[in-house]
């Protein structure tokens, strides 16, 4: 084990610099979350525009050089790089994200989203474990080497996406116009969470793509009188729930054709690992508030299948009459939007294509059916013997006392395989955030002491990186 103490005497001037400017750094917090950058929010394009600003602002301040946005076809990336640590030493990119999800329903909030609440060692805010929280997490890490000890073990590019909540549509373009501004040995990206609340540190090796879509069943010109027309004319509402259950099965498998060709299987010694993670499924269904956990794909574990396999997943159905009281109507037309997660191997363009001609060819001739593709993602997976998953294991460790453990999250980052792919660079995931913590929902929330041996662990992630050389940490020698 290399003694990073000795190895980088900068570390200690980092960790102290952290501690004594602990008060200060919650306030910029404060001012960060405030910002609502909401990026599915066409009204909060200034807002997502002002977070970006503030972070160009954040990393000029603290010595970062060529911290600028970038326009795209959405909303604007945020770059910068510090390369002061000379060409023996390796480059890594930072990415997380800006963008927060939207914070409906707002009634359900115990204090409104944007205005950061402190209690039991949390912050409860929109963005703060979802990423926002994160990333500012990385940039006082960043600030307390270069202000407390002058410098960084490591040259450092930033690379922060507005779109990541929408689906990162900007990124592989960006990825492909800009390789010089994201060339890095490795990229690290912290958008994820911790093992557990206990403090148990976590390393995310796979994440879950995505293909998500939107349909919509067209049938009369406009709502008619069930009674006067029912049983002459096929109801759009009746044919897009039988659609949409037609797409899985009694297995919990979908159905369409072609789907599950290119899925990786788990190997036996991934299934081992698996069930020597401590998951509590009782403890788990109880705070979720359902009376049972579902069965899902037959002959896979609840941990298998939350995040090694892939799922289909209705997040939204309109149509019809929802007021008060009845009304009795063959509406005009229903929609819903679905997704399905995607794992290694399964490509999202094919998917959509399948998808699409799917429910183009099981549509009913009574119907207009139309299917819309709204976003895709990439799976990706870090293998476990990556030298910077070594790198970063030592780093949590040092920082939380506990060795991190291993797992897939079944959520997406879109941009880790899009860089893998755009520029050969692989992604280490260290997250900070709360496994419980409401992401995407009423009350998000981080836990402060996430919060603060994260700002440690990040600055010993520089430490240990810096500690190897370039092709070392690519991986390649
Ligand atoms: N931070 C999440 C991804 C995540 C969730 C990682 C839980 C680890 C644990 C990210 O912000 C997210 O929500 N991504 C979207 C991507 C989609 C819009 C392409 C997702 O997974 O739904
Ligand atoms: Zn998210």
């Amino acid at each position: 084990m290399t003694d990073v103490h000795r190895a980088e005497p900068g570390l200690d001037d980092a960790l102290t610099y952290l501690r004594d400017h602990a008060d200060e750094h919650l306030q910029q917090l404060d001012e960060f979350l405030r910002i609502p950058s909401v990026s599915a929010d066409p009204a909060r394009d200034a807002d997502v525009r002002r977070a970006a600003d503030w972070i160009v602002q954040q990393l000029t301040a603290m010595g970062v050089e060529r911290a600028q946005t970038h326009e795209t076809s959405a909303h604007p990336i945020v770059t910068g790089e510090w390369l002061g640590a000379g060409p023996l030493a390796p480059t890594v990119l930072v990415y997380c994200h800006y963008d927060v999800q939207p914070p409906d329903p707002l009634d359900e909030w115990i204090r409104p989203p944007f205005e950061p609440r402190y209690e039991d060692d949390r912050v409860y805010a929109r963005g703060s474990g979802d990423d926002k929280g994160q990333l500012f997490m990385h940039l006082k890490a960043v600030e307390a080497w270069l202000r407390g000890s002058g410098k960084l073990p490591v040259n450092l590019r930033f690379f922060f996406e507005g779109d990541e909540e929408v689906g990162s549509e900007p990124v592989e373009a960006f990825i492909a116009a800009h390789p010089e501004l994201l060339r890095a040995d490795l990229c690290v990206v912290s958008d994820n969470d911790m093992y557990d609340d206990e403090g148990t540190p976590a390393i995310t090796y796979g994440l879950r793509g995505i293909a998500y879509f939107e349909v919509r069943v067209t049938g009369p010109f406009q709502d008619i009188h069930s009674g006067q027309y029912g049983g002459g004319v096929a109801n759009p509402a009746n044919v897009l729930v039988k659609l949409l259950a037609s797409l899985q099965d009694d297995d919990g498998r979908l159905t369409i054709p072609g789907f599950y060709d290119r899925v990786r299987e788990l190997t036996d010694a991934e299934r081992a690992a698996y069930a020597e993670l401590p998951f509590d499924e009782e403890a788990y269904r109880k705070a979720l508030g359902v009376p049972k956990l579902s069965d899902g794909e037959r002959g896979y574990t609840l941990a298998e299948r939350l995040s090694a396999r892939p799922t289909f997943d209705i997040s939204g159905l309109w149509g019809g009459y929802s007021g008060e009281g009845a009304k009795t109507i063959i509406p005009a037309f229903a929609a819903a939007k679905f997704s399905t997660r995607l794992v290694p191997d399964q490509d999202y363009r094919e998917i959509e294509r399948l998808v699409v001609e799917h429910l183009t060819r099981v549509a009913p001739p009574e119907v207009r059916v139309a299917v819309k593709v709204i976003h895709g993602g990439a799976p990706a997976i870090t293998p476990l013997d990556h030298p910077g998953v070594q790198l970063a294991a030592r780093a949590l460790e040092g920082a939380f006392g506990k060795a991190p453990l291993f797992h897939r999250s079944g959520g997406s980052i879109p941009v880790v395989a899009a860089l893998d792919a755009g520029i050969g660079v692989k992604t280490v995931l260290v997250g900070f955030a709360s496994p419980n913590g409401n992401f995407h929902a009423p009350n998000e929330w981080m836990p402060l002491a996430n919060y603060r041996g994260g700002l440690d662990a990040l600055a010993r992630l520089w430490a240990e990186m810096g500690s190897v050389s370039p092709d070392r940490l690519r991986g390649s020698a």
